[in-house]
């Protein structure tokens, strides 16, 4: 069920810049196509493109879209086969992430933290299911280690996640035998880019066996092999953390 094709083509959700663009990168050298969605990095997006064309020509399509518009996504979807023709990997990297205290969110902020995590995975996993039927294909989530052991004072993106997680198993469920359904949880791989700190990070890191961050590297290359080299795996999240979650 490997995508066999010799020029499979994988969507990836918030690929613009940090982990979302190591995955298209990693994706692209494994000889990938790629339809590379973004919101605002409109910049970051097109020069990742350029420098993707300039390696091998006519091998990527960027595609602007915010999320939490469903109406959109079947729009999105529908451009990306008129490009390609086919879809082999859908990758739903894209995710709002900050703090809701309780006593302090809002229905705003629960539709926006679901919208990117939740909601518009799902439904761009339903719009994409008969591509990847047809192609033989594979999702993975980015899911996230707090789906299962929550973070302080995030309350909502921690819900959104085990959602996210939840849909991971069940779409594993109804979307075989022709498309695998897997996902990520990754530790820390890189800190939010505002700088503010969410977790005390040392302590963080002295708690992990590997005693170290992971690196966005580290998430792609467990992505590569989730969609290319594991026939048999299905409905399944691997975490990518050093081994943090071992230990209470
Ligand atoms: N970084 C970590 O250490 C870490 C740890 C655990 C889990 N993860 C998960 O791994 C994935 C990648 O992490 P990251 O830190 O690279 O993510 P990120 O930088 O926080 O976000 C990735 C992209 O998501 C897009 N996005 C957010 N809301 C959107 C919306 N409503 N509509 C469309 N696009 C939206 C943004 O695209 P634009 O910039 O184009 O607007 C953003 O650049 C995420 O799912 C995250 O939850 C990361």
């Amino acid at each position: 069920m490997s995508p066999r094709h010799e020029r499979p083509v994988a969507l990836i959700t918030g690929a613009g810049k940090r982990v979302g663009a190591v995955i298209a990168r990693t994706l692209h050298a494994a000889g990938y196509d790629l339809a590379l969605h973004y919101r605002h990095s409109a910049t970051e997006t097109e020069l990742l493109a350029a420098s993707l064309e300039r390696m091998r020509a006519n091998s990527t399509y960027t595609v602007q879209a915010e999320l939490a518009d469903i109406d959109g996504l079947h729009g999105m979807m529908e451009r990306v086969l008129a490009r390609f023709g086919r879809l082999d990997a859908l990758v739903n990297n894209a995710s709002a992430f900050y703090p809701t205290p309780v006593g302090t969110a809002t229905v705003a902020q629960w539709n926006e933290l679901f919208a990117s995590n939740a909601q518009a995975p799902f439904f761009l996993s339903q719009a994409a299911t008969p591509a990847l039927r047809e192609a033989g294909g594979a999702i993975v989530n980015l899911v996230d280690i707090y789906a299962e052991r929550p973070l302080a004072q995030h309350p909502l993106y921690c819900m959104a996640k085990a959602a996210l997680a939840a849909m991971t198993r069940s779409l594993a469920l109804d979307l075989g035998p022709q498309v695998r359904v897997n996902g990520i949880a990754p530790g820390a791989v890189m800190w939010p880019s505002d700088g503010k700190p969410y977790d005390d990070q040392q302590a963080m890191l002295a708690r992990t066996p590997l005693q170290r961050a992971g690196s966005p590297e580290d998430v792609a290359g467990a992505v590569l092999w989730l969609l290319r080299d594991a026939p048999f795996v299905t409905g399944q999240i691997i975490r990518i953390d050093g081994g943090r979650t071992l230990s209470v």
